[in-house]
């Protein structure tokens, strides 16, 4: 209530300076105790806090987010799916920016603008993110833009993923040495293991739940016992408003649901099960009436397991709401995709090998090593001879097993589309998805200033719901 009401204060206020409103952090990153699975382990803590704080915004918003880097190492961070207009690299993964070095701070300037919906940050540098680091962002609609939606009772945020008890640095080793993450040694829910966070609702009212997988490699099926989730947006865009019995979130995903207190007042199961795996974790959280008569009981719901026509077939069914008004990138003006005419297409390949003993994945057979100077750095200095790579590096597709250890980016022409395939797909491996869908939303977060450069990227992913596209891969050197 206080802060929407400082929300409605600051829009106010911004309307009057004609500026948008700001918003300031400061926040310490340090090593702390946390106890996630019950036994004490290293965490990176924000303010002292595992997950870290919440970021609370409104559309167009300027955050200000001063991070002190209290760990004796680099640290970076990510505002995974803020879109960084004009200011690409801010946006935190390597090769965008630097890390920050040990004892020093560095303030990122974000604003989220034209943008609502749900996200996360997280540390995108040496496998922290296994260690925390990690905190909801969520974008509300300024008071002018109406949402599809009543407004909720209430708004959780809600992080999940898969867990390790084994400390960051000895996960990163096993995969620098090649070797794949062992299997997690549980799922956490905000922080906490089985039964170890409350939710409580009002009976008859309805609550907003921000679910993002926050893990590092398992998809996650999220259900409450008795309960029906309507899926009402994913990552910024409204979505036609579906309704049900659990929904897959894979690793990177934020989904909102509305969920209705309608049941006999009690407390129930939140689930979150692991996905595509033969051993099926399952940890639980307790969503909790505040008239509650008895606590849970039961069987824990159980979800779909190891199916993956299940899982494609529910992204499938998710749509954007064409008619739900909202922000909308948009960033060039009235833009008919179908009217540009497509003067090239690139397809991109991944592949992975061994290189110099090292574990190495590879785009067409090219993989990463940091730039001197970060990429989007040299781009937004307007420095030259960063950026080149010869057309015929990015075309081909031959299976070559040595991979080049180079950074590439690509360079501007009217149009590209964009073709990606990627091996490790859960289904349809193998086969080039080319769809026009996930394209401003790639554009924006990783595109070159579009008003200097007029490229358009086309890019699909098969690791998330064709219909929407994580804003960058993770790439964990
Ligand atoms: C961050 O926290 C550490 C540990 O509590 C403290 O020593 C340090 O002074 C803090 N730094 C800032 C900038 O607040
Ligand atoms: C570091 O933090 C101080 C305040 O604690 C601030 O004045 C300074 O601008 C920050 N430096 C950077 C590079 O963000
Ligand atoms: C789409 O959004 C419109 C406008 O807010 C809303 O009236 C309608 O119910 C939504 N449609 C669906 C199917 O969610
Ligand atoms: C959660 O708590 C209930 C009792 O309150 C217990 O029966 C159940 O086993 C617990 N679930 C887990 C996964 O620990
Ligand atoms: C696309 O190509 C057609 C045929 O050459 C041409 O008429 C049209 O103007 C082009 N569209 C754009 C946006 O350049
Ligand atoms: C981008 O478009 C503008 C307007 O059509 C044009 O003047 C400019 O030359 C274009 N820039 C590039 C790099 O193609």
């Amino acid at each position: 209530m206080l802060l929407k009401f400082l929300a409605a204060f600051l829009l106010v206020l911004g309307f009057a300076t004609a500026e948008d409103p700001y918003r300031f952090f400061n926040w310490n990153v340090t090593y702390g105790d946390i106890y996630p699975l019950g036994v004490r382990q290293q965490g990176i803590l924000i303010n002292g806090q595992f997950p870290g704080p919440e970021i609370y915004s409104v559309t167009n918003d300027n955050l200000i987010i001063n991070v002190h880097n209290s760990l004796p190492e680099p640290f970076l961070i990510s505002w995974n799916g803020v879109q960084q207009r004009r200011n690409s690299y801010q946006d935190g993964v390597y090769g965008t920016t630097c890390p920050i070095p040990p004892g020093k701070n560095f303030t990122y300037t974000l604003q989220v603008k034209d943008q609502i919906g749900s996200f996360y940050y997280f540390p995108s540098l040496a496998f922290h993110k296994a260690a925390g680091g990690f905190g909801a962002i969520k974008i509300l609609s300024s008071a002018r833009i109406p949402v599809p939606f009543p407004d909720p009772a209430g708004d959780y945020s809600i992080l999940i993923g898969d867990w390790y008890k084994t400390d960051h640095k000895i996960l990163k080793g096993i995969l620098d040495r090649g070797h794949r993450l062992p299997f997690p040694d549980g799922i956490i829910i905000n922080g906490h293991g089985p039964n170890g966070t409350y939710f409580t609702f009002d009976q008859g009212k309805t609550y907003r739940l921000r679910i993002s997988n926050v893990g590092l490699q398992n998809s996650l099926n999220f259900r409450i016992q008795g309960h029906k989730l309507k899926l009402v947006e994913v990552e910024g865009t409204h979505t036609i408003q579906t309704t049900y019995d659990s929904l897959d979130i894979h690793v990177g995903q934020s989904y909102s649901v509305l969920v209705t207190a309608d049941q006999a007042p009690q407390d129930y199961y939140i689930a979150v099960s692991t996905r595509f795996t033969s051993q099926v974790l399952t940890s639980t959280a307790v969503f909790h009436y505040s008239n509650s008569a008895r606590q849970v009981s039961g069987p824990i719901p159980a979800g779909p397991t190891t199916q993956t026509g299940w899982s494609l077939s529910q992204a499938l069914s998710i749509r954007t709401n064409l008619t739900a008004s909202g922000p909308r990138p948009n960033p060039q003006g009235s833009y008919h995709y179908g009217l540009v005419n497509v003067s090239r297409t690139i397809k991109l390949e991944s592949s992975a090998a061994q290189v110099s003993g090292k574990q190495r994945y590879a785009v067409n057979s090219v993989s990463f090593i940091p730039a001197d100077t970060p990429l989007k750095l040299a781009d937004y200095f307007k420095m030259v001879g960063f950026l080149k790579l010869e057309a015929s590096q990015i075309t081909p597709l031959a299976k070559r097993c040595t991979l080049t250890l180079q950074s590439w980016v690509l360079i501007s022409e009217p149009l590209w589309r964009l073709c990606f395939r990627t091996m490790r797909t859960f289904c349809r491996a193998g086969t080039w998805m080319d769809t026009p869908f996930g394209l401003l939303e790639w554009m924006e977060a990783n595109g070159h200033q579009q008003a200097e450069t007029n490229t358009t990227l086309e890019m699909q992913s098969q690791e998330a719901p064709p219909r929407f596209i994580p804003s960058h891969g993770q790439l964990y050197t």
